[in-house]
C-alpha cells in the first residue's frame, strides 16, 4: 500500500484519486477550488462521470474502517504522502496553439515544501515534450525524483480506463533513480499489473510523446473518415458502409471511424494544436504539418452541418424552430468544452434560427457557455414544434428515437443525423426528410 497525493481534482485527478483509493491506497486529493473539494468530500462528483460517485462513496465510507480518501485544499495535509501525482489541466493558451503550463508549474511549485528525500512526483497531465526534463531539475534539490506517467482515460469511461487501462507507460530518469521510480509506480499499480496490464518503461521524452502521438492518431483517424465523408457526399456514396468495409481489415480496425460532426472536447483539439506548436519550437514542424489539415477537416464538418440544416428548412433559418439533440462533446459526459454540437447550435442561432438545445446532462454547462441559446431539459418539450431536428451528440436515448412518435411532436418532419446513428430507411418510411453527413 502506498500513501499518495493527487494534485488537481478535475476530471483526471478526481477519478485517479478515487480509483487509487479503491485499489487500497491511502489517498489525499488536493485542489485550490473549495467548491470542488467540498463536493468530493461528500462523495459528490463535480461533473458527470458514470461510476465515480459510487467509487467516492465506497472509499469514504463511515463504516468504521479508516477513510482511505481525503480531499483538502491544503497541500500540507498531504505531507505524509510519498507518491505525488500531478493531474492539473493544460488548456490551450488564449490566441495561440501552445499549451498553457501555468497550472502544472504552480502544482510543482506548491509541492516543493512538502517533498522529502525519496518521494516520487508523477506527472499525469498532457504536456509538451521536454516539460518533464525541466520539472525534474526543479524537483531534484528536494531529494525527490520525477516520473512521467501519461493517462489515456476517456471521459464517460474514466473509472474503468483508470483501473484497467490498456497499458501503463512510465517515463523515468536513467540509472538507480529510474529503478526506484519504477518500483514505486509498480507498487501503486500492483493490482493493475497483476491483472496482466502491459507496462512500458521509457525515458521522459518518449513517455510525453506517447500521449500526444496517441491523441494525434485518434484525431487523424476521425478526420480521415470525415474526409472520406466529404468524398461520399460529392459522389453519392455511403461513408458508414465504407467505414464498415475498410474497418474489417484488422490492420485498419473499425474503432474511431465514425464519420459525422467530428471531434471536440478538452483533449483532442487542444492536444493536436499544442503538438504543432511544440514541434515548431523543436524545428520539426514539417513532421506534423498534416495535423493542421486534420484540424481543418474537423472544423469544416460543423459548417457543413449548418449548411445541411439550412437546406432541410428550405434555405433560411429565419422564423424556424431548430431542435438540437445533444450539447455535450460526446455522449455520457456533461463536458461542453469545444463541443461540436454547441458550435453548430451557436452558428444557427446567429443565422436567425430559434434554437432549442436539449441534453440529458450538459444543459447547465452549455447555458453558462452559450447563454443566448434556448435550453429545454425535457426531450418531448424540446421536440415540440420543431421545423428540423438535428442529432448532434449520440446519446442512447436519441439513437433510440422512434420516427412516428417524434413525428407527432414536430411541425416539420426533417432530421439531420450528425452522427450517422439512425436508420435512414426507417425515418424516410415515416415520411421524414433524412439527411446525414457522408450519406446519400
Ligand atoms: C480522448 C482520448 O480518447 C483518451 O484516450 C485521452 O486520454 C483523452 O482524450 C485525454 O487526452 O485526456 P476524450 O476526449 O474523453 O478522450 O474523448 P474521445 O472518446 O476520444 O472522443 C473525442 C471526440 O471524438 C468526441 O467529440 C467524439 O464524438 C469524437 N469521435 C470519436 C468521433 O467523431 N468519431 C469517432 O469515431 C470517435
Amino acid at each position: 500500500m502506498s500513501t499518495i497525493s493527487v494534485i488537481g481534482c478535475g476530471y483526471l485527478g478526481a477519478v485517479h484519486a478515487a480509483a487509487m483509493a479503491s485499489l487500497g491506497h491511502r489517498v489525499f486529493g488536493v485542489d485550490v477550488d473549495e467548491r470542488k473539494i467540498a463536493a468530493l468530500s461528500e462523495a459528490r462528483a463535480p461533473f458527470f462521470e458514470p461510476g465515480l460517485e459510487e467509487l467516492l462513496a465506497s472509499a469514504q465510507s463511515d463504516d468504521g474502517t479508516p477513510a482511505r480518501l481525503t480531499f483538502t485544499t491544503d497541500i500540507a495535509d498531504a505531507a505524509e504522502a510519498t507518491v505525488h501525482f500531478v493531474c492539473v489541466g493544460t488548456p490551450q493558451r488564449r490566441g495561440e496553439f501552445a499549451a498553457d503550463l501555468t497550472y502544472v508549474d504552480a502544482a510543482v511549485e506548491s509541492l516543493l515544501p512538502v517533498l522529502k528525500a525519496g518521494d516520487l512526483v508523477v506527472g499525469k497531465s498532457t504536456v509538451p515534450v521536454g516539460t518533464a526534463e525541466r520539472l525534474a531539475e526543479i524537483i531534484r534539490p528536494t531529494g525527490a525524483e520525477l516520473a512521467w506517467n501519461p493517462e489515456f482515460l476517456r471521459e464517460g469511461h474514466a473509472v474503468d480506463d483508470t483501473i484497467t487501462p490498456d497499458r501503463l507507460v512510465y517515463g523515468v530518469p536513467g540509472g538507480e533513480a529510474g529503478e526506484q521510480a519504477t518500483a514505486a509506480l509498480d507498487e501503486v499499480y500492483r493490482t493493475t499489473l497483476d491483472a496482466g496490464t502491459p507496462r512500458l518503461v521509457a525515458d521522459y521524452a518518449t513517455a510525453e510523446l506517447v500521449k500526444t502521438a496517441a491523441n494525434s492518431f485518434l484525431a487523424t483517424k476521425i478526420s480521415f473518415i470525415n474526409a472520406m465523408a466529404e468524398l461520399c457526399e460529392a459522389s453519392g456514396a455511403d461513408v458508414t458502409l465504407l467505414a464498415d468495409a475498410i474497418g474489417m481489415d484488422d490492420r485498419i480496425g473499425r474503432k474511431f471511424l465514425n464519420a459525422g460532426l467530428g471531434f471536440g472536447g478538452g483533449c483532442l483539439p487542444k492536444d493536436i494544436r499544442a503538438f504543432m506548436a511544440r514541434a515548431g519550437e523543436l524545428g520539426a514542424d514539417q513532421a506534423v504539418a498534416f495535423l493542421r489539415e486534420i484540424d481543418s477537416i474537423n472544423m469544416r464538418r460543423r459548417v457543413r452541418m449548418v449548411d445541411l440544416a439550412r437546406e432541410v428548412v428550405n434555405g433560411s433559418f429565419i422564423g424556424k424552430n431548430i431542435t438540437v439533440l445533444g450539447a455535450a462533446f460526446k455522449p455520457d459526459s456533461d463536458d461542453v468544452r469545444d463541443s461540436p454540437a454547441l458550435g453548430v447550435a451557436g452558428l444557427i442561432n446567429l443565422q436567425g434560427g430559434t434554437v432549442t438545445v436539449t441534453d440529458p446532462e450538459a444543459t447547465d454547462n452549455a447555458r453558462r457557455l452559450f447563454p443566448d441559446l434556448g435550453y429545454e431539459a425535457d426531450l418531448e418539450t424540446a421536440l415540440r414544434g420543431a421545423d428540423a431536428v438535428l442529432l448532434l451528440t449520440e446519446w442512447k436515448q436519441y439513437r433510440e428515437l422512434h420516427p412516428e412518435e417524434v413525428g407527432e411532436l414536430v411541425r416539420g418532419r426533417a432530421i439531420v443525423d450528425g452522427r450517422n446513428v439512425l436508420d435512414p430507411a426507417e425515418w424516410r418510411a415515416a415520411g421524414w426528410t433524412y439527411r446525414a453527413l457522408g450519406r446519400p
